[in-house]
């Protein structure tokens, strides 16, 4: 399906009844399912772990996008390959040799992403583009849902999308982090490929409309 694809954050779903909130994203016209993976070190907040990623993967028919929000990630790769992971997204500020753990990401059979805090400029990625599959740029700081969107991350975004297209690569490019159907279009108009959508598709009435809206988001 064409771009932009929509990827809910079940950072925002009902934990009580997560069943629910699984089926509503199969039924809808969502492209990944976004999954937040926090330590309480990396970031001020602590989210979930493998039995829930575990659960998700065994009752989801999306690919599971997971963004690693903690410390020294090259020790769990394997795990959350185990686990589901499709999609497997590091800081670049987690990550000391960040070729490396690309490299072990891909090694594996996942999609190798790497995601930059709001202060992190794109031109520290100059020399690793190339072998990323995806670039994440969160919008807000990284760690609690709900948050306001940095307007900033339009600049970042569109630097990025020129340096992607300058040299011809295929490089995804996704948003996170205080995305809503209202500044979906511009995110889209700036080069976002991927959405990331918490608050805005769990806490709306009508979850899948909702979807469909950001779906629909276009240039
Ligand atoms: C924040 C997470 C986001 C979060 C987004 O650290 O990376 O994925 O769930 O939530 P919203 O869309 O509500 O800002
Ligand atoms: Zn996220």
């Amino acid at each position: 399906m064409s771009f932009p694809w929509v990827a809910p954050s079940f950072l925002s779903a009902d934990f009580g009844n997560l069943q629910k909130d699984i089926e509503k994203i199969n039924n809808s016209l969502a492209d990944w399912i976004h999954l937040d993976i926090m330590d309480g070190v990396f970031v001020p907040n602590i989210s979930f772990g493998f039995p829930v990623i575990k659960h998700i993967r065994d009752n989801a028919r999306k690919p599971l996008d997971v963004h690693l929000m903690i410390v020294d990630p090259d020790r769990y790769i394997k795990a959350f390959h185990e686990a589901g992971a499709d999609i497997l997204t590091v800081h670049y500020e987690a990550c000391t040799h960040l070729h490396r753990t690309i490299q072990s990401i891909k090694e594996l059979g996942m999609k190798a992403g790497v995601a930059l805090n709001p202060h992190t400029p794109i031109h520290l990625l100059e020399d690793i583009l190339h072998d990323t599959d995806m670039v994440l740029i969160m919008s807000v700081n990284p760690g609690f849902g709900g948050q306001k969107f940095i307007e900033h991350s339009y600049k970042k975004i569109r630097t990025l999308s020129s340096l992607i297209c300058e040299r011809n690569l295929d490089t995804l490019i996704e948003v996170d982090g205080g995305v809503t159907v209202e500044n979906a279009g511009k995110l889209v108009e700036a080069g976002v490929n991927v959405l990331v959508a918490g608050n805005t598709v769990f806490k709306s009435a009508n979850p899948e409309e909702t979807i469909r809206q950001l779906k629909m988001s276009s240039k």
